[in-house]
């Protein structure tokens, strides 16, 4: 039976990912409610099928917008954040709006019309490891979150178990590890070394490089979502992760190798301030009480073929690139 699903943040990078995989996996139809931040782009849903597919300008932080979205939809797959660390160390402030207000709103309505609810959330809220600790995060790891990006996030899944609490909001959260693939805006580390090398500049390791992140394909995200979508205990958690640990410095060596270049040839720049170490996911709930698997099992192979998208579509991320590297030029990375 199709659902009509209200994707908030559905113009964006991963949102727009679970959008195109909605549609190429389901007959569910999807409204999607995005302000068009920076970060989210009409482009990003391109080739989606116009009569499954609308598009609403607008901010999940205003009620009047939510309301007959929320009551017309048959659950909500709630994507939209501000989700860059290094923009939150510039000026937090519209992260409280949209990722704390804006939770709270979406929930208020879910909570009026008995609305399925989905979250989508960060391994960030746990904060970071050792990179010698044998332990992974899982569910029960308590919170510790290092940014004001992820304390938002955190405050968002503590209001999301609340109204789930207080409310009886039918809701599940999912918590994923460091997504890559096309459609990713070009200020997050992969997509900022492709996109520099095509411009001929070296890509950009901040501090050491040591720093590890757990890299999962957006696609194996997006099924993990339906996943819980379909078939998650309403109130419960679930981490997503796909075995992808990588130190920044090998992300970038892997690179410059797949496009052509010394795999020294970048440049140390000034590390970010609060810069957690290493995240890692054991993803072994979702696995074993919903079944769900990565079907990305090669790094390299998935890396490529977003280098070659970088390649392929210059007019989609060209428009974002000057500015972002005059934000970055201005901090010293
Ligand atoms: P993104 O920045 O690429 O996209 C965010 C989208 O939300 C954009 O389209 C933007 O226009 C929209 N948006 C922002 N504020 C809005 C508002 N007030 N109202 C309506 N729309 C608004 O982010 P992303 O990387 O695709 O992340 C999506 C979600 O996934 C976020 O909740 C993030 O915390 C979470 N997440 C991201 C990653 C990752 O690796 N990128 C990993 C785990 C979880
Ligand atoms: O773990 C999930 C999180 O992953 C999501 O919640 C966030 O929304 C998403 O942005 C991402 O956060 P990170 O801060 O890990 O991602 P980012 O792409 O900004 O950086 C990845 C790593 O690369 C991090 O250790 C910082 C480093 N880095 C980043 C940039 C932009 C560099 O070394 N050089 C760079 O130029």
């Amino acid at each position: 039976m199709s659902r009509h699903l209200l994707v908030t943040g559905g113009a964006g990078f991963i949102g727009s990912d679970f959008v195109h995989y909605v549609m190429a996996h389901t007959e569910d139809t999807v409204t999607v409610l995005d302000k068009l931040t920076y970060a989210g782009s009409r482009d990003s849903l391109a080739g989606v099928p116009s009569d499954r597919v609308r598009l609403v300008v607008g901010d999940i932080a205003d009620a009047a917008t939510v309301e007959p979205l929320v009551a017309e939809a048959d659950a909500v797959v709630h994507y939209a954040a501000e989700s860059h660390n290094d923009n939150s160390l510039d000026d937090p402030s519209p992260f409280l709006t949209t990722n704390l207000i804006g939770t709270f709103t979406l929930l208020e309505a879910a909570r009026r019309h008995g609305t399925r609810f989905h979250h989508i959330s960060t391994d960030e809220v746990y904060g970071d490891l050792a990179l010698d600790d044998p332990e992974r995060f899982t569910e029960a790891t308590p919170y510790n979150p290092s940014s004001p990006y992820s304390a938002t996030k955190a405050g968002s899944d503590l209001l999301v178990r609340a109204w789930v609490r207080s409310f009886g909001v039918q809701a599940t959260l999912s918590n994923c590890s460091n997504n890559y693939g096309p459609r990713q805006h070009v200020e997050k580390f992969i997509p900022r070394q492709i996109t520099n090398l095509i411009d001929g500049i070296r890509p950009r390791l901040y501090g050491a490089g040591q720093n590890v992140r757990d890299w999962i394909h957006a696609d194996d995200h997006s099924s993990a979502v339906l996943t819980i979508l379909d078939r998650g205990t309403i109130g419960e958690t679930y981490l997503i992760g796909a075995d992808g640990e990588k130190s920044n410095k090998e992300v970038v060596e892997l690179i410059l190798d797949l496009m052509g270049r010394e795999s020294t040839d970048y440049e140390h720049v000034t590390d970010r301030p609060g810069h957690d170490l290493r995240y890692a996911i054991d993803s072994t709930r979702l696995r074993t009480e919903l079944g769900w698997q990565p079907s990305f099992r090669d790094f390299e192979a998935g890396l490529a073929a977003t280098v070659a998208w970088y390649r392929e579509n210059e007019a989609w991320w060209r428009p974002q690139k000057a500015a972002t590297e005059a934000k970055y030029a201005k901090v010293g990375q």
